[in-house]
């Protein structure tokens, strides 16, 4: 191997690492996973129909995003609510006759509580909401990914929502010295604090989706789960549309659990309980 080609392997090698580290990074010892231990496919029919039957109500914010626009077709396809709003900075535009009767906020995230009544009367909520450091830059990151979600998470609780789910990440950790991580598990906890009803976290892995943005450091992650072996991609990564049947089957399934933790194996076993490409 010439000095050219090992500095470009090595300096290949070093990205790949920077890159993986925060989604390797063990979960923490007090973060056992505490959603449904057991699913039972052949009951979720009756648990939809029933979910169905309480009209209820519910906000999305980060409809926009991968992880949101799936989670918005699913419970549109799945008609779970009676209403369905979604909260974000802008109008999205819509063509198919399923998205008719969606209603939508635009709201100025740096004034929130100017705002507080697009959060009003929600009995479900649903937070995929993110940027990344390479997009907004450290001090945005966590504008976003902490002060967004939790001004938002208050004003829901205020509002009358009972169920907040907040799609996370693996490796959350309040203490973890990569800020991504830090943050994640600092927001869980400060809205594990506002004592909503029944709190369900997600941490997916890297998630897997055809995303449009450009994220090249994705991109590369991506690449180098397909090389390896289904089991071990399986530990680090999900796809979104995993993570989305999880959040559908875990909303209609009833629980007693006032906080609900799901890692990414947890999300693997209740996504892939049923096929989300159903007719
Ligand atoms: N990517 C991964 O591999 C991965 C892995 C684990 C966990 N997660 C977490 O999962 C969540 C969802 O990820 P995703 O990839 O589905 O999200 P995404 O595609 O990046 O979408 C993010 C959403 O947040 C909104 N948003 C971003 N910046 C905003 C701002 N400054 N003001 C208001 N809204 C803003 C976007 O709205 P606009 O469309 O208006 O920009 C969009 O709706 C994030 O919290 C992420 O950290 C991601």
């Amino acid at each position: 191997m010439s000095l050219g080609t090992g500095l470009g392997v090595g300096a290949a090698v070093l990205l790949l690492s920077a890159l993986l580290l925060p989604h390797l990074h063990p979960e923490g010892p007090e973060e056992e996973q505490s959603g449904p231990s057991m699913v039972d496919a052949g009951a979720l029919p009756k648990f939809r129909e029933d979910f169905r039957m309480q009209n209820k109500s519910v906000f999305i914010l980060g409809a926009s995003g991968e992880t949101g626009q799936v989670l918005l077709r699913e419970i549109l396809k799945e008609n779970l609510f009676s209403k369905v709003t979604l909260i974000g900075r802008r109008k999205l535009e819509f063509a198919e006759e399923a998205y008719k009767h969606v209603r939508q906020e635009v709201v100025d995230f740096e004034k929130l509580d100017e705002y507080s009544s697009a959060f009003q009367g929600h009995d479900v909520g649903f937070c995929c909401l993110g940027t990344t450091r390479g997009k907004a830059g450290a001090d945005g990151f966590v504008r976003v990914d902490r002060d967004y979600v939790l001004k938002s998470a208050e004003l829901a609780k205020a509002g009358g929502c009972k169920h907040f789910n907040l799609l996370s990440s693996k490796g959350a950790d309040k203490s973890s010295s990569f800020l991504y991580l830090q943050i994640k598990g600092e927001v869980e906890a400060k809205v594990e604090e506002l004592n909503f009803d029944r709190y369900t976290i997600f941490r997916p892995a890297v998630l897997l989706c055809n995303r449009k943005e450009s994220r090249p450091g994705e991109w590369l992650i991506r690449k180098f789960f397909s090389s390896l072996p289904t089991s071990w991609a399986k530990d680090h990564s999900v796809p979104v549309t995993t993570v989305v049947r999880a959040m559908v089957n875990n909303l209609i399934m009833p629980s007693d659990k006032k906080r609900e933790l799901l890692d990414n194996q947890a999300i693997h076993n209740l996504g892939e309980a049923e096929d989300l490409n159903k007719p």
